[in-house]
């Protein structure tokens, strides 16, 4: 499978520029990027940011993160989202903030056909048990569809260095491929910097998620400028002596 990119961001704009440069295979967000986008208006404005972003990049998958840790709640709400378009998958965190389980939650969506992204993982073990609900909820169900397990790879690299998280990439890959899982995507998240990009690209993961802000860097280099600068003069030139 070739690798992904998907544009970390809830900003329409953003998002339209990257399908014209045809880099977006997708879209994720987080309650925090969504309001990093300026999304307002309650659920409405939420709704109508999500049908938006989901309507543009249509068949491509957006996800969009439930705004709870509550089990219960987090059914009614990833329900809910499954209805605003085809193409959404639904992030719910591995665990609530106490550290409890989230995966009967997520056994249970994947089990009714909803599309579901296991956000916030830090390690391998987690990544393991969340592949296992979700080749166990698929099991399930008649509807096929992709399912994301997403590595905060910049924030593991904070606090355990950057060769811990790709450490953890590629084991996840081996794993998953070794154990023949299907449908099951790995998404490296929290990417900071050209460098995760150009390691995390190598590390087997199925899918990359960069925020606009990174994609911009790893465009420009100042002596592509210069030379650019260098062709235009000389072809002005040139163009002269003709
Ligand atoms: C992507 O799915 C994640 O929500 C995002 O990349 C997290 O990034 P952060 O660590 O910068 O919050």
């Amino acid at each position: 499978v070739r690798m992904k990119i998907f544009i970390d961001s809830a900003e329409v704009g953003e998002i339209e520029k990257y399908i014209s440069w045809g880099i977006c295979d997708g879209v994720t967000t987080n309650p925090s990027i969504c309001l990093s986008a300026g999304v307002k208006g309650g659920e409405e404005g939420m709704k109508e940011r999500v049908i938006a972003i989901a309507k543009l990049i249509a068949p491509k998958p957006l996800s969009v993160e439930v705004t709870t840790d509550n089990p219960e709640q987090i059914l009614v709400e990833a329900r809910k989202y499954n209805t605003w378009a085809e193409n959404i998958s639904v992030k719910v965190t591995i665990t609530d903030r106490n550290g409890g389980s989230l995966l009967p939650a997520i056994y249970k969506l994947v089990s009714e056909g909803i599309s579901v992204n296991v956000t916030a993982m830090m390690t391998f073990n987690q990544a393991i048990f969340a592949a296992k609900a979700i080749n166990d909820g698929m099991s399930q169900s008649k509807v096929k569809k992709t399912h994301y397990i997403s590595i905060f790879a910049g924030r593991i690299s904070e606090e355990h260095g950057v060769e811990q998280s790709q450490k953890i990439l590629k084991e996840l890959r081996e794993w998953l491929d070794f154990h023949n899982y299907k449908n099951i995507e790995i998404i490296v998240g929290s990417v900071r910097n050209p460098e995760n990009v150009e390691l995390w690209a190598k590390s087997g993961a199925h899918v990359l998620t960069i925020p606009p802000a990174v994609i911009a860097k790893c465009l420009s280099s100042a002596r592509t400028k210069e030379t650019v600068v260098q062709f235009l003069n000389d072809a002005d030139k040139a163009l002269q002596q003709l």
